[in-house]
């Protein structure tokens, strides 16, 4: 019996030798200790034997499985060693390998645009409001003091969904749901970006759906004062501190005294010049002084409260900013177009003036 004893612990010696998973180590395990492995079946001679040797074999027995579970769990924990080095080298990284170039995208310039706008007047105390595409013809021209069969209306051929409805043709009918919305409380002081829509046939300078930005100011004893300077700091912050302002009489329904605002050209700084032609000044909003009948329209008593109101184009301004000849480069979605916008963020915005 001890002979067989020895055998099988030489057996074992060998078969470990070839073991180097875990697999074949469970193969090993199963091979000795399984139900039907070597040493358990050294057990069913047992029987044979009387009670003396029962003894005796029990515990040669039992040493046997202690030293075959010993020596395979030694084995386990070097496997398992083993095994968690190799996976470690392979998931290794080599922080010197040139990485993937990521591609970052640009914001789009008119967003930038209302953007750069949207901090200044947020920095002077101002709301950013907002107000729906499709509007009714009540909010979009009516209470602008705009009735139907006024013929400012043609200025602004405007698609129609029903009798009542159309898509916004101005961000103006903001002011309207603004000043409705506060009942004579004051001060409001808004700014309105958003999408406008005209009938307009597209060309390089003209778009059916375009953006706006505008301007609301109501108090008592506001005055042109406050419009003009409120604008001069607008065309600064756009343009630069050397950009003068001036005001040309104008018409808008919905604005009494009305005005042209123009900037003196910032490419030939008042010179003349293609961007200018030859003038010297460029034409960039619209403007005035809220007339009385609108507010009375939203509830304001023009014998109390007056106010300012302005409408600016964001192509206009992002067009002349960035020197860009077609509005329709705005809406193509062109990569390389946008791409260029990038350059504006990283400070070289005023060497590019
Ligand atoms: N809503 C005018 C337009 O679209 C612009 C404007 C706004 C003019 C506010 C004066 C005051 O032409």
């Amino acid at each position: 019996m001890n002979e067989k004893v020895e055998t099988i612990k030489k057996e074992l010696e060998n078969s470990l030798k070839k073991v180097n998973d875990m697999k074949s180590l469970n193969d090993v395990r199963v091979e000795y200790l399984g139900k039907k492995g070597k040493v358990t079946e050294l057990s069913t001679h047992m029987k044979d034997l009387d009670n003396n040797q029962k003894k005796e074999f029990g515990k040669i027995l039992n040493n046997l499985r202690k030293s075959v579970e010993n020596s395979l769990e030694s084995l386990k924990v070097k496997i398992e060693e083993e095994e968690l080095n190799k996976r470690l080298e392979a998931e290794s990284i080599d922080v010197t390998l040139p990485g993937n170039k990521l591609h970052v995208g640009s914001i789009h310039p008119l967003n930038k645009i209302i953007k750069e706008v949207e901090d200044l007047f947020i920095s002077m105390g101002y709301d950013v409001a907002e107000g729906p595409e499709i509007e009714t013809d009540l909010y979009n021209f009516e209470l602008l003091n705009l009735p139907a069969g006024h013929p400012a209306r043609d200025a602004q051929d405007s698609f129609y969904i029903n009798d009542e409805l159309l898509l916004r043709s101005q961000t103006s009918p903001v002011q309207i749901r603004t000043m409705l919305a506060n009942k004579e409380k004051t001060p409001i002081r808004i700014i309105c970006p958003g999408k406008v829509y005209r009938k307009d046939n597209d060309d390089a300078t003209h778009s059916h759906e375009f953006h706006q930005i505008e301007g609301l100011v109501v108090d008592k004893d506001i005055s042109m004062n406050h419009l003009k300077g409120t604008l001069e700091a607008m065309a600064h912050h756009l343009f630069g501190e050397d950009v003068q302002i001036r005001f040309r009489p104008s018409y808008f329904p919905f604005t009494e005294p009305s005005f042209e605002v123009d900037l003196t050209c910032f490419k030939c700084e008042g010179k003349g010049c293609s961007m200018c032609k030859g003038t010297g000044w460029i034409e960039v909003l619209g403007a005035g002084m809220v007339h009385p009948q609108v507010l009375k329209n939203c509830g304001y008593d023009p014998e109390k409260y007056t106010g300012f109101a302005f409408g600016v184009g964001v192509e206009r301004i992002a067009m002349l900013k960035y020197e860009i000849s077609d509005i329709r480069d705005f809406y193509t979605n062109n990569t390389k177009f946008l791409e260029q916008f990038n350059k504006f963020e990283s400070g070289e915005e005023n060497e590019s003036k």
